[in-house]
């Protein structure tokens, strides 16, 4: 089965030529045209995974067509080809929509694996289309997005005990979705069409947590003007939820452990017993057996709420549901923000994967929407990720650069044969000058915009600029100079193609 189908667009027989042997012999199958009237044909008659584009056609500008064909196929993945590279360039083919450009003369390892990206990307996203469609026919969770293995095994276990009254304990990270979960246990059980209040307990002061879950009668206390429904009243038939569980103190917890046995409570300075059917979910992001055993949660409550319980796993181990959920909060925030739709490039994309995401599908989801609030083209690229996701991504390459050039433990043996010794002041200046390098790579060597990135003065870093040794005009991968090697160069030049 061929790895793909790509139509290249381009008036040179030679390019033409060499395109079509590198990648058929890649496994990718090619279809070759000369114009941009035969090529907008080509695209009608079949479907294509990938566009190879040349940017001076004959019959007509390149960058023209590119937006006549996203306006006919805003999925298509294109690739332009350009006879010199300029951020100028590669600023006009971001604008009009393609995934990224090459130059001519390219290097043939470099061609194949951006082409290759820009299929998988295609793939995704007609992936992520199916996806949606399949999960809305297996579980009726229009809000909750996720393929991976252990999100579907928790909507079977969400679809299960729904139908039950049982009280419902959802522990995991925050930001995991918890409180998501537990309004598709509402939305799928049989109190649907009741209320579902949820009560964040860690930002209220006791006295007002009890007045408000209980209600209160007239003179209660000295502000008890008249008397008041609790939220358990309200939430009668239906569904109510205990955000951050661990965090209610030793009274509520007794008074919430009878409403829970009893199904019953007073109203505060009320003497008659409020009898409610409500069903109780709870979350938390403590371990809350933990807070038992240090004797700060009751034992008897911790078990009564943990009839059943549900574990969010943290976005980081189910990576798969990332594209997913990008995808669904693009469409959000760009409606939201009265935004045509956007997309990220393949460089942005990967580095979304590779983030640990501590703050989890909240974090990601807000990185989405600062993304689309500040973008000003219909793809969105590294730039428009916050420091955070490109910075980890920075020290995490630089670490495995420098893995070589580390002391080895005891028992382990150097990595490459008679390893060099550094001392760790040495270790530490290369580190410094390959973030440096990589930022300036970054900016476009720019070294004002770099300084205000590091957030530090101008003049520091042209001290270290100058101390480290580094040369500050545009460098090409292949003149390695000063450091341990030329593993920064290499990853620089790497990120910089993404753009
Ligand atoms: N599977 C998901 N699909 C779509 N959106 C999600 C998903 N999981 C979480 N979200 C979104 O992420 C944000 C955080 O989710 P939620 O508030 O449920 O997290 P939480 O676990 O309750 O966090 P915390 O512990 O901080 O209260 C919300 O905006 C929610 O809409
Ligand atoms: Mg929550």
């Amino acid at each position: 089965m061929p790895k793909g189908s790509i139509l290249v667009i381009d008036d040179e027989t030679e390019i033409r030529e060499g395109l079509e042997a590198l990648l058929s012999s890649e496994g990718f199958q090619v279809t070759l045209t000369d114009t941009a009237t035969s090529g907008l044909a080509k695209l009608e008659d079949q479907p294509f995974d990938l566009l190879l584009l040349d940017v001076s056609l004959p019959d007509r500008n390149g960058l023209d067509l590119l937006r006549e064909i996203r306006r006919r196929d805003p999925y298509l993945s294109v690739i332009l080809i350009t006879a010199f590279g300029s951020i100028d360039m590669a600023r006009a083919a971001f604008k009009s929509g393609a995934q990224d450009y090459i130059t001519k003369p390219w290097s043939n390892d470099e061609l194949v694996a951006q082409v290759s990206l820009a299929i998988e990307g295609r793939r995704l996203r007609e992936e992520n289309v199916q996806l949606k469609r399949a999960l809305k026919q297996r579980y009726n969770f229009p809000n909750i997005i996720g393929k991976s293995e252990k999100m579907l095994a928790l909507l079977d276990l969400v679809t299960q005990i729904a139908p039950s009254r049982s009280t419902v304990l959802i522990n995991g990270e925050s930001g995991t979705g918890k409180e998501v979960i537990a309004k598709a246990i509402h939305s799928a059980s049989t109190r649907t069409d009741k209320a579902f209040i949820p009560v964040n307990t860690g930002s209220i002061p006791v006295d007002l947590l009890e007045s408000q879950l209980f209600g209160h009668v007239k003179g209660a206390f000295t502000s008890a003007v008249a008397s008041k429904k609790g939220l358990f009243e309200v939430a009668d038939q239906g569904t109510i939820f205990f955000d951050e569980i661990g965090t209610i103190g030793p009274e509520t917890q007794a008074k919430l452990l009878r409403v829970i046995q009893e199904r019953e409570f007073m109203r505060l300075g009320g003497t008659d017993t409020i009898k409610v059917d409500v069903r109780i979910l709870a979350a938390s992001n403590e371990d809350l057996r933990g807070l038992v055993r240090e004797g700060k949660f009751r034992e008897d409550l911790y078990h009564r709420l943990n009839v059943i319980s549900l574990y969010l796993p943290p976005l980081r181990e189910r990576k798969e549901d990332v594209p997913l959920l990008v995808e669904r909060f693009l469409e959000r925030y760009c409606q939201e923000n009265g935004k045509p739709p956007r997309s990220f490039t393949n460089g942005a994309m990967k580095l979304l994967m590779d983030y640990d995401w501590p703050g989890n599908v909240r974090e990601l989801e807000n990185v989405v929407e600062r993304g689309v609030v500040l973008s000003v083209q219909e793809l969105m690229d590294v730039d428009l990720l916050p420091e955070s996701v490109r910075t980890r991504e920075i020290v995490k390459g630089v670490r495995l650069q420098l893995a070589e050039f580390l002391p080895p433990m005891p028992g382990e043996s150097a990595l490459h044969g008679n390893s060099p010794s550094h001392s760790l002041f040495e270790i530490m200046e290369e580190v410094e000058r390959r973030i440096i390098v990589d930022m300036l790579e970054r900016t476009n060597w720019n070294q004002t915009e770099a300084a205000e990135r590091f957030q530090i003065p101008l003049s520091t870093l042209n001290q270290k600029i100058k101390r480290l040794g580094i040369e500050t005009r545009r460098r090409t991968a292949s003149s390695p100079r000063g450091g341990f090697g030329s593993e920064a160069e290499d990853s620089a030049s790497t990120a910089s193609t993404t753009r």
